[in-house]
């Protein structure tokens, strides 16, 4: 363990989804110890094993790294009345009315990554696109000063929002972005486990409305795509025209954009800016970055989530079936919605700001 970096860190809603990967991310990590794990009362004075456990004996776990036997016996915390002034960073994934009880709450001792939204949309609070935007980052001082915490709140984006946003960034950056079109079909653990989806409703079947979760990708990838200016951010004013669907998937979000550029350019173009794409940033090698931000195919039958979703460990996002003409520039893409769009993606920015100095 690299004693430079070594940071202990608290996961809440460690029992979740979203929290399970932020477990599998960091029980082995470089840098970060896992020493406290927190969810709901229901799970709290357990055992993370015993938490995890349903009452008919089964254990709900999600990854596909094992847990390890250290982690499955930690305690429980509940988070209603977790003290985490011991720990050095926590990472919360829990829905967005528990968070904005319980981050602001810890944010006033200690910096708070988080996959819901509940403080995404303040004036204050940048959305972190690890490789794309961070230099939003310089906001949580703002939020230091402005709400007199030591710590401060800094949220992902909705995991559909992500792999868009990748791909958004040197489109906009090159070429200038005017409209986009987007049609997802998302993958079940995108929904919790807690309502989740139901199977007798997905099999053989495609969901065609994810509550709230259209207007969530416009008005996000306005802010992750703008400008930092006197302590907020102006939004990007590109259209963003979403239709959020749920396919028959376990995991991975595959999203159809359409983009109408702002210049003329040509498809050879369009693959060079992709494959450029975050070299600078991935050349870093913090411990969960990608090794390329956009993987591109050629062959017209990829990317597909079962094949796609774990490229470079589920941190880069793939992209195929580019097409440019009259209609705008065409491509699909898949990007892991547990990895890169929520518990990794959080680590990811949590390193770079270790990395960076500014924890
Ligand atoms: N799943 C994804 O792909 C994904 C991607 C990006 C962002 N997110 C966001 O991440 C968050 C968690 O999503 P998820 O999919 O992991 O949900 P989930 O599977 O339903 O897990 C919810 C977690 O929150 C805990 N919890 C529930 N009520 C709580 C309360 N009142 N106080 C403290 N903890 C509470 C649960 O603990 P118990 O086990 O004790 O009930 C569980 O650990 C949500 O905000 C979601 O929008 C999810």
């Amino acid at each position: 363990m690299s004693s430079k970096h070594e940071r202990k860190v608290a996961i809440v809603g460690a029992t979740g989804v979203a929290g399970q990967q932020f477990v599998a991310a960091l029980q082995n990590h470089p840098w970060f110890r896992i020493t406290t794990l927190a969810a709901s009362e229901r799970s709290a004075n357990k055992s993370y094993g015993d938490a995890l456990r349903a009452p008919n004996g089964a254990v709900r776990w999600y990854c596909d790294e094992e847990p390890s036997p250290a982690v499955l016996a930690l305690p429980v915390k509940d988070a209603a009345h977790l003290d985490a002034s011991d720990a050095d960073i926590v990472f919360t994934a829990v829905e967005s009315d528990a968070a904005r009880e319980i981050e602001p709450r810890l944010a006033k001792h200690v910096p708070v990554f988080s996959t819901a939204s509940a403080f995404r949309y303040e004036a204050d609070v940048p959305i972190a696109v690890p490789g794309v935007n961070l230099e939003h980052l310089d906001l949580v001082e703002t939020q230091r000063r402005d709400r007199g915490w030591k710590g401060f709140v800094v949220p992902l984006p909705n995991c559909t929002t992500m792999g868009m946003v990748v791909t958004l960034k040197p489109l906009l950056d090159a070429f200038g972005v005017k409209q986009v079109c987007m049609t997802s079909m998302q993958g079940l653990s995108g929904a919790g486990r807690s309502p989740g989806v139901a199977a007798l409703d997905v099999l053989d079947n495609i969901i065609p409305y994810i509550v709230g979760e259209e207007e969530k990708v416009a008005k996000e990838t306005g802010k992750i795509l703008g400008r930092v200016q006197a302590g907020t951010i102006a939004p990007h004013g590109a259209l963003v025209a979403a239709t959020c669907t749920r396919a028959n998937v376990r995991e991975g979000h595959t999203e159809a954009v359409q983009v109408q550029l702002e210049r003329e350019t040509t498809l050879e173009r369009v693959r060079a800016t992709f494959a450029e794409f975050g070299r600078e940033f991935c050349a870093r090698n913090l411990p969960s970055a990608p090794r390329r931000m956009i993987i591109l195919h050629d062959d017209p039958f990829r990317p597909q989530p079962r094949l796609d979703r774990e490229a470079d460990g589920g941190m880069a996002t793939s992209v195929g079936r580019l097409r440019l003409d009259a209609a705008g520039l065409r491509y699909v893409l898949v990007s892991h919605n547990t990895k890169m769009g929520a518990a990794k993606g959080a680590v990811l920015t949590a390193e770079h700001m270790v990395d960076a100095g500014k924890i």
